[in-house]
């Protein structure tokens, strides 16, 4: 078989490559690190010299050979972030495991440590993982590329009094020695490697789904996330069984650095989604969506990314289509454009940034994390909808899930498959949608296609009514859910006369707002126009979450003049350290702070 290239892993699978982990690893909360064995089963070719793996800020202590081989002759290469360090240990002729003891550095970028104080409950401390991209190899040696997958076990132990938790079948009680005990029995990329460990309890959420969280948590977090089950019902019905057993939902301190990742068995979830009215649960739809998309096809290098979260946008709106209707994933669907075109226009149109198939070697995968593969892909795709129909389309996304899972996928793969099973005797389709300006293509083509939402439509008049210059309070605005609020903020110019933002907060309460998507479309109107008012408050949600999707439009909104930038330092200088390294990344390059 041929296999692409990773630009971003040393891994060289087609000689070696690991087919299952088995993990034993003591986390020290006090010197904070992560510390223990990982051997390593391999798959290789006959006189295969060496195991090439991934590492970064991994301390290797000493490697030995499986079978009675002894201790092994390694090499550890040169290189930093964000790539690190490649692992290259010679192989004896009857060798299929290796087996590494290495510490990970307090400083791995994976690894979030928590003070107590940083958490839901304050007596705990901490500890999360967020392995996408290519993180993982800051915490395991491991050939950390999506075209790789192993199947995987491991050993934790932790302080008595925590309870730990990974991508795999899960305990639901601290065991009282804290050593936990995992399995995960379905073959997995690196990428979704992932630990945490804290003060957390279970709640069954019905019968195969759960959420872990913080004691004081718990109870919101369940009465939140109650339609889980019904989301994976409708998932099934749309595209077929969903094979990884349980699906349970651990709700992390507010510091996670994304809204969501989609670890097989157990999504890890931001805190800032429990509005308590579950107006932001299309989070867990796209999360779950990616037990086929993604966790079972998987773009097989970060170049096709847009494969893993296109196609999960798009499976995200269908199940939320199937629980509330159409109107509903309307709007999340015309929310979604909205934020396509901004990044567009931002990139700028010509921007090799805006391509579904990427180029990103020689740069931080991470970059790649816009909007361009979330709803460009999931245009793209509803566009094919459109052109031959549901039935059809459906039934092809169902062969495509059911004939590559557990395999990686590229974007020549996908046009292959596409060719064969859907453009194939519709002739001049594949020309008349410009499949190839899709792909390859910058900006967004002009047969985009144009979500329809009423309920936008009679927004859309409340916002001219105001510009027109009818009070806040005099608006038509009962009933409104959170998208519709979204819209109304989005549609409003920019800057507002301080008069009447004061106006609109008074009628609506949105600086005081309890839900994080509507204080993150109202703090950049107050920033533009200098209002005094809501500036504390801005300065407390800056400080009470680390969500990077939150943290760089306001962080960067407030760049724009002097003394806003000044404001942000301020602000920043508290906030920092307690992000995780995935924001503050991204923060430091745009308040320009030397790490
Ligand atoms: N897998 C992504 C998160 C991610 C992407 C982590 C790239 C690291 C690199 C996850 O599924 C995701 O897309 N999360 C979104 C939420 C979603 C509803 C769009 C997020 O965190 O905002
Ligand atoms: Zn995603």
């Amino acid at each position: 078989m041929r296999r692409l290239m990773d630009p971003h892993s040393c891994a060289r699978p087609e000689e070696a490559a690991v087919e299952h982990l088995t993990l034993d690893l003591t986390v020290d909360f006090d010197r904070r690190t992560i510390a223990g064995r990982a051997v390593l089963r391999v798959a290789r070719r006959p006189g295969a010299a060496r195991l090439l793996l991934d590492t970064r800020d991994l301390e290797v202590r000493r490697v030995t050979l499986g079978e009675g081989g002894g201790p092994a002759r390694f090499e550890l290469g040169a290189g930093g972030p964000p790539l690190g360090r490649p692992l290259a240990i010679e192989l004896a002729p009857g060798t299929r495991t290796v087996e590494i003891e290495y510490e990970a550095a307090p400083s791995a970028a994976a690894v979030q440590w928590l003070e107590p104080r940083q958490t839901a409950g304050g007596q705990h401390p901490f500890l999360f993982t967020q392995s996408q991209a290519i993180l993982a190899r800051t915490w395991v040696p491991c050939q950390d590329t999506p075209g790789v997958r192993m199947t995987y076990d491991a050993i934790v132990r932790v302080p008595r009094g925590l309870l730990a938790v990974m991508s795999a079948e899960n305990p639901t009680a601290r065991a009282a020695d804290g050593v936990h005990r995992f399995r995960m029995p379905q073959a997995v990329p690196s990428y979704l490697l992932a630990l945490a460990v804290g003060d957390l309890e279970f709640r069954s959420l019905g019968p195969r789904t759960g959420v872990y969280a913080e004691p004081a948590t718990v109870a919101r977090a369940a009465h939140e996330f109650s339609e889980t089950e019904r989301m994976i019902d409708a998932a099934e019905k749309l595209y077929g069984p969903y094979l990884w057993g349980r699906y349970d939902l651990l709700v992390l301190p507010p510091s996670f650095p994304f809204g969501g990742m989609e670890n097989p068995r157990l999504t890890f979830a931001t805190p800032t989604i429990l509005a308590g009215d579950r107006s932001l649960t299309s989070l867990v739809a796209h999360e779950l969506a990616h037990s086929w998309s993604g966790n079972l096809v998987t773009n097989a290098t970060w170049n096709d990314f847009w494969l893993n979260e296109g196609f999960t946008v798009y499976f995200e709106r269908r199940i939320m289509e199937e629980l509330h209707g159409r109107p509903y994933a309307e709007m999340l669907a015309l929310l979604g454009l909205q934020d396509l075109r901004a990044c567009v226009k931002d990139k700028g149109a010509t921007s090799a940034d805006t391509r579904l198939l990427l180029d990103l070697a020689g740069r931080d995968p991470d970059e790649a994390v816009n909007e361009i593969a979330y709803e460009k892909g999931h245009s793209f795709l509803r566009l094919l909808e459109e052109a031959v129909g549901r039935e059809a389309f459906d039934g092809f996304l169902r062969e495509y899930f059911e004939r590559h899972r557990f395999r990686s996928m590229t974007t020549g793969a996908f046009l292959e498959h596409l060719r064969a099973r859907l453009l194939a005797g519709r002739p001049g389709l594949e020309e008349r949608l410009g499949v190839d300006e899709w792909l390859h293509g910058t900006g967004l083509p002009a047969n985009c296609p144009e979500p329809r939402s009423d309920a936008f439509l009679k927004v859309d008049r409340q916002v001219e009514a105001w510009k027109a210059g009818t009070r806040a309070g005099d608006l038509v605005t009962k009933g409104w859910s959170t998208h519709e609020w979204l819209h109304f903020l989005r549609q409003l110019p920019d800057p507002i006369a301080p008069a009447r933002l004061a106006d609109l907060d008074a009628a609506f309460q949105l600086t005081t707002s309890g839900n994080s998507e509507v204080l993150n479309a109202w703090f950049p109107h107050a920033i533009a126009a200098r209002w005094e008012p809501a500036m504390a408050a801005l300065e407390r949600f800056l400080l009470s979450q680390g969500r990077r999707k939150f943290l760089k439009p306001l962080y960067k909104k407030l760049a724009e003049t002097p003394e806003g930038l000044e404001r942000a330092r301020r602000i920043y200088e508290k906030a920092r350290p307690g992000y995780h390294s995935v924001s503050t990344g991204t923060i430091d390059g745009i308040l320009g702070v030397k790490a």
